[in-house]
């Protein structure tokens, strides 16, 4: 079980990989009624069932509310499961006690002892399906209550570059229209061709995806432990493979002078503007109501079939392992919701912790 202790908002997730059921219980959300086919159009994209990127799991990852749904309108408190149907154990019988590399294998093991590793347990991205339900949820009530969109794309697969807000800002339409196909705004042909040289390789790769907050709220968050940038990523390093996180320019803006780097304020019409974003929407860890915009780094998917150098935790021997069964190449293309969902999460439970809220 893992546990978010929010501001107003604590989630907890639970099951795992190869259970009978995954979920989460969820308290202090706002009253909302609940779009059921906008829900299952988000959990559809984390676990797409046929196109170019159908999973390899076929999962149908119907949320269930079994509590706190009454006439379609939660209020406070629910909870949401999900069946576990498509489950192949087979497939890690050769691993019996043989940690996966960069997998969470082996500190499973130096934790509680655990030489199973079926599914990953409870470190497997399974568990981002009842993050997507309340994140879906999250995502809905900012749309209805005040305009905010959370939206993502792949900017980045392996070596491939696509479009990133680093240049100019994609408008909502862009991104929404690659949700149809494939997550990314430009050089999809370029990012699939990445993709399927690895996994003809029996490899993996990488990328970054991209999540902008469009008319984001202003002047939530606070100073140090109180900051957006630490509340969003939180959340968004809870997603398993996400090993970097950077707001606005980021790590480029440590190679840059303060005169190119600062976003300068300026009034037009009456209002006070602040003209560029290399901050991504966020100074001193509060929103300045320009877009949020931040960049998530995913590791290449662990299990590969490649040989890799790995230890019997029995025999006390080295060993070397193929990893066969059904793995994502690169996990970052499903993981595109799943960003949204988990910044959403974090935005929403900003907003309420704020005292006027
Ligand atoms: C959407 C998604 C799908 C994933 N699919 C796989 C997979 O098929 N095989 C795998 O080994 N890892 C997969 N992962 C990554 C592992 O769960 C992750 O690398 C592992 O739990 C170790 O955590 P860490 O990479 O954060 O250290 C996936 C991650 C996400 C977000």
């Amino acid at each position: 079980m893992s546990t978010y202790k929010g501001e107003k908002l604590n989630i907890e997730i639970y099951g795992t990989s190869h259970a009978e059921k995954i979920g989460a219980t969820v308290t202090g959300f706002p009253r909302i009624k609940v779009d059921t086919n906008y829900l299952n159009e988000v959990m559809k994209r984390r676990s797409p069932s046929s196109g170019i990127f159908s999973t390899k799991r076929k999962e149908p990852d119907e949320p269930i509310f079994e509590k706190g749904l009454n006439n379609g309108v939660i209020d406070g408190d629910f909870e949401v499961v999900i069946c576990n149907k498509d489950v192949k154990s087979s497939d890690y019988n050769s691993l019996y006690a043989k940690p996966r590399p960069s997998h969470a294998d082996y500190v499973r093991y130096l934790k509680n002892g655990e030489k199973d590793y079926r599914g990953g347990g409870e470190f497997s991205a399974r568990l981002t399906a009842p993050l997507c339900v309340v994140g879906a949820i999250c995502k809905q009530y900012l749309f209805e209550n005040y305009g905010i969109e959370v939206l993502g794309y792949l900017s980045q697969v392996g070596k491939v570059k696509g479009k990133s807000y680093k240049e100019s800002l994609p408008t909502k339409e862009e991104i929404k229209k690659s949700y149809c196909e494939f997550p990314a705004i430009s050089s999809s042909k370029e990012m699939l061709l990445e993709i399927e040289q690895a996994s003809k390789d029996g490899d993996s790769v990488g990328g970054v995806v991209e999540c902008v907050v469009y008319a984001p709220p202003t002047a939530v968050g606070g100073s140090l432990f109180e900051g957006l940038e630490g509340k969003i990523s939180n959340i968004v390093y809870s997603i398993p493979a996400v090993k970097g996180v950077e707001f606005g320019l980021g790590f480029d803006l440590s190679a840059m002078r303060g005169s190119k780097a600062n976003d300068p304020l300026r009034i037009e019409n009456g209002e006070i503007n602040i003209v560029t974003n290399n901050a991504g929407g966020i100074n001193g860890g509060i929103s300045n109501g320009n877009p949020i915009t931040l960049r998530v780094g995913f590791r290449p998917t662990p299990s590969i079939s490649v040989l890799q150098d790995t230890v019997d935790l029995e025999k006390k021997e080295n060993v070397q392992i193929r990893i066969e069964g059904r793995h994502d190449s690169c996990v970052a293309v499903r993981a595109v919701p799943v960003v949204e969902c988990a910044v959403a999460i974090a935005i929403l439970d900003a907003m309420l912790g704020e005292k006027n809220q």
